[in-house]
């Protein structure tokens, strides 16, 4: 695997692990415990970032950027993507959670993603879920303004499905960069429903959320058998962790998926790094499907 991937044709160039923000406040770091973490993910190669306006209850961004603000320098190493349309109940004037991807919205979340970051642009903005009320004009208004003004130099979506896909590409002068989408061996939906192969037509690469469904994989008893299977295959390549594993079962997709990791331990990121050169035959790579899912291929 390379250093660093280009995610789209025209996209961006990011490190092909990620590092996700989403449990910056669970963490209990301090301005400068963020700091070390970012220089420490950093320097193993970890350069890219996942946030979104509303992670931490509108609270992670700003968190970040509170680091960030103590070593501007840094920002250039980094490669920052967040994500907007979807409003939530942490703000008293939201009565409900609800999706909200109209041009005003999406302008101004982005203008405080650019403040609470302390950056003056994004690398990535992402629209975080289908919005059944989504207008397609109107979200590329608004990316096309983002764009225009240099504050966001490329786009794309989260848990899209490929005809919402096309429909947001068919409005815009510019490719889509990415699809974000949950992939783990306890959600394998993506990689049967047209998700993934509509990346793979377009040479896109995912973004992987929640590879190791939010830790799920590790703590609950349903999932025994599938944590021998990983134990038993982590013998046989010679992986050190079934962390490892699981990273490299979902980097064997062909659409090459780049897994945006949940931890907040350096450790655990040093663990995941070492599965980027981990081969998985096609029989294992079936095995641990199958140890997931409890029944066999058709
Ligand atoms: N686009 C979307 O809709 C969407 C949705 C969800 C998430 N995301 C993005 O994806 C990122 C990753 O999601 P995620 O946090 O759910 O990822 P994850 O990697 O599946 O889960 C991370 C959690 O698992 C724990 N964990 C890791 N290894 C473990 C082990 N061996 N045993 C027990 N617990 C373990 C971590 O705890 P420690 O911190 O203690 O290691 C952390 O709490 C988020 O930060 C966010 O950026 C995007």
């Amino acid at each position: 695997m390379d250093s660093r991937c280009q995610i789209s044709p025209q996209g961006p160039e990011f490190s092909p692990l990620i590092a996700g923000y989403w449990r910056l406040m669970e963490w209990g770091m301090r301005p400068q415990d963020v700091l070390a973490f970012i220089e420490q993910h950093s320097e193993l190669g970890i350069t890219t970032v996942d946030h979104a306006d509303i992670y931490g209850d509108y609270q992670c961004e700003a968190a970040f950027g509170e680091a960030l603000r103590l070593k501007p320098s840094l920002r250039e190493k980094l490669e920052l993507v967040s994500k907007c349309g979807i409003a939530t109940t942490a703000k008293p004037e939201h009565v409900l959670g609800h999706y909200l991807t109209d041009r005003a919205h999406i302008l101004a979340s982005a203008e405080q993603s650019l403040k609470n970051l302390h950056t003056d642009y994004l690398d990535l903005l992402l629209i975080h879920r289908p919005d059944p009320l989504m207008d397609a004009d109107e979200v590329a208004e608004a990316f096309t303004a983002l764009h225009s003004s240099g504050k966001v130099r490329h786009f794309g979506v989260s848990n899209f499905t490929p005809a919402q896909f096309s429909l947001l590409q068919s409005r815009l002068p510019f490719t889509l960069a990415t699809n974000q989408v949950e992939i783990s061996p306890l959600n394998q939906t993506v990689t049967l429903d047209g998700t993934l192969d509509q990346c793979q037509q377009l040479r896109i690469r995912p973004m992987a959320w929640s590879c190791l469904g939010g830790g799920r994989l590790f703590t609950e008893p349903r999932y025994q058998a599938l944590r021998d299977e990983l134990e038993a295959i982590a013998g046989e390549i010679g992986a050190q962790s079934p962390e490892q594993v699981v990273y490299a079962w979902i980097l064997r997709l062909p659409s090459r998926p780049l897994p945006i990791l949940g931890t907040g331990k350096i450790e655990r990121m040093r663990d995941a790094w070492a599965a980027l050169s981990l081969p998985l035959s096609r029989q294992q790579w079936f095995r641990i499907r199958k140890a997931a899912l409890g029944y066999d291929v058709p």
